[in-house]
């Protein structure tokens, strides 16, 4: 098993993430287990990339998303559908990219030192929502398509894609 952390803060996105993603898959085989799989995102993502924080927040009820496995200080608890960028992004069910949270109307502060930020939806093998991953970095638009595009797929994992 290869459990070594990458540090691909100097290569460019795309391959970055195309690396990050085989490598997930072979550290991750032959688990079938999201608590599992998102702590181990969440260090593989940190990292990787060396952003201020990188962890999920699970649907725990309807309209609910409570705090997950995670890198980074202290997150918030809970996040109501609808609040936030993390919220925002679970009632719409899609990625949000945030250049600058501070004109995010109603982006929610855990960290002062984070500029800027993207969450994307987590499904499970039925199409339903199970989380969302959210990564926060200390610099103004750190996150583009490219971001978007790689999470997105390292988060098909969660439905069953290259899944042991
Ligand atoms: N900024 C997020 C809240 C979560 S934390 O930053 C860890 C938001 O606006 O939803």
């Amino acid at each position: 098993m290869a459990e070594v952390t990458l540090d691909l803060r100097h290569h460019p996105k795309d391959r970055a993430y195309a690396q990050l993603h085989a490598h997930m898959i072979n550290v991750m085989a032959g688990i079938d287990d999201d608590i599992a799989g998102m702590a181990t995102m969440s260090a593989l993502l940190h990292h990787a990339f060396g952003h201020l924080w990188t962890g999920f927040y699970r649907v725990v009820r309807p309209n609910l998303l409570r705090v997950g496995p995670y890198q980074g200080t202290v997150g918030c608890l809970e996040i109501e559908f609808g609040r936030g960028v993390c919220g925002s992004a679970a009632a719409e069910q899609r990625t949000i990219v945030v250049p600058d949270v501070e004109r995010f109307p109603g982006h929610i502060t855990c960290d002062p030192r984070s500029k800027s930020e993207i969450v994307s939806p987590v499904f499970d093998r039925s199409g339903a929502l199970i989380a969302i991953l959210d990564i926060d970095s200390t610099r103004r638009a750190a996150f583009d398509q490219q971001d978007a595009d790689g999470l997105e797929r390292i988060l098909r994992w969660f439905a069953g894609e290259g899944r042991g």
